[in-house]
């Protein structure tokens, strides 16, 4: 594909802009002139109706951000744009139902249905999604790819707090002691090995564990040995905030 002057990169978003997502809009800006950002919190990928009541909403900021970071269209579309009466429910398969979507079930398939409702509306080039989200990633690329739909997916890398909290729109929901326990999730990834993260995970009373594990990049199947490219991911709660975050493991020569 030739790059035109219409060519749009588009940054999907549920809102509650943070500079991580700030990060994301400057990568698209960097790729082209038209950036459009959506702000839409989808009810179809929450699972449990607290967590979607409890999703931080701040329109009138997020524009300012948005626009301040160089998106130069700004798409709050209601449930009704998102989804007409008749609307195409994607699955998002086998690696869909495991990590993140063996504890929230049908977040992956909710996740896809309406990445496709969005794309179909912006028509991007390319499409900028965050490594924080890094199983997300890995199935919206899948799909693209097994699909044939002509959008180059592009990974943006992980924006962290100084002290290692990956950004995160739920970390406004923290209380500053919750806050200061999290840390331990980017100091077990800091590890570089899957035992010393579990045994710096489990050292935390305030965090609960939901899965802490070694991924082949290729297949976002559990893999023994770190592999080329390979990541570490890690999830659980800390008063019933949901927090992951994955970081790439070396391999050893
Ligand atoms: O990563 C997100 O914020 C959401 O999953 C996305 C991609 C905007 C779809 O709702």
């Amino acid at each position: 594909m030739s790059k035109s002057a219409t060519d749009i990169a588009f940054v999907p978003t549920m809102g509650a802009l943070h500079d991580g997502h700030l990060s994301l809009i400057r990568q698209a800006r960097a790729l082209t002139p038209n950036v459009v950002v959506s702000i839409f919190v989808n009810p179809l990928q929450f699972d449990n109706p607290d967590d979607l009541a409890k999703y931080p909403r701040d329109l009138e900021g997020d524009i300012a951000k948005a626009e301040s970071a160089g998106a130069t269209r700004i798409w709050a579309p209601t449930y009704d744009e998102v989804y007409p009466t008749t609307f195409e429910k994607l699955s998002a398969g086998d690696v869909g139902k495991t990590f993140e979507g063996a504890s929230r079930p049908g977040h992956f398939d909710g996740m896809l249905t309406v990445v496709n409702q969005l794309f179909k509306a912006v028509q991007p080039r390319y499409a900028i999604f965050g490594e924080k989200d890094f199983q997300q990633l890995f199935i919206v690329r899948n799909w693209v790819r097994h699909a044939g739909i002509p959008i180059e997916i592009i990974p943006g890398p992980i924006v962290r707090e100084s002290d290692g909290l990956a950004m995160s729109s739920r970390n406004v929901r923290l209380r500053p002691e919750d806050r200061l326990a999290a840390l331990v999730i980017s100091r077990a990834l800091r590890s570089g090995t899957k035992e010393q993260a579990l045994e710096i995970l489990q050292s935390e009373p305030a965090f609960t564990l939901d899965y802490a594990q070694i991924v082949d990049p290729s297949t976002f199947t559990i893999a023994n040995e770190p592999v080329e490219g390979s990541r570490m991911i890690v999830a659980g709660w800390i008063n019933g905030v949901r927090l992951l975050d994955n970081m790439p493991m070396s391999v050893s020569a």
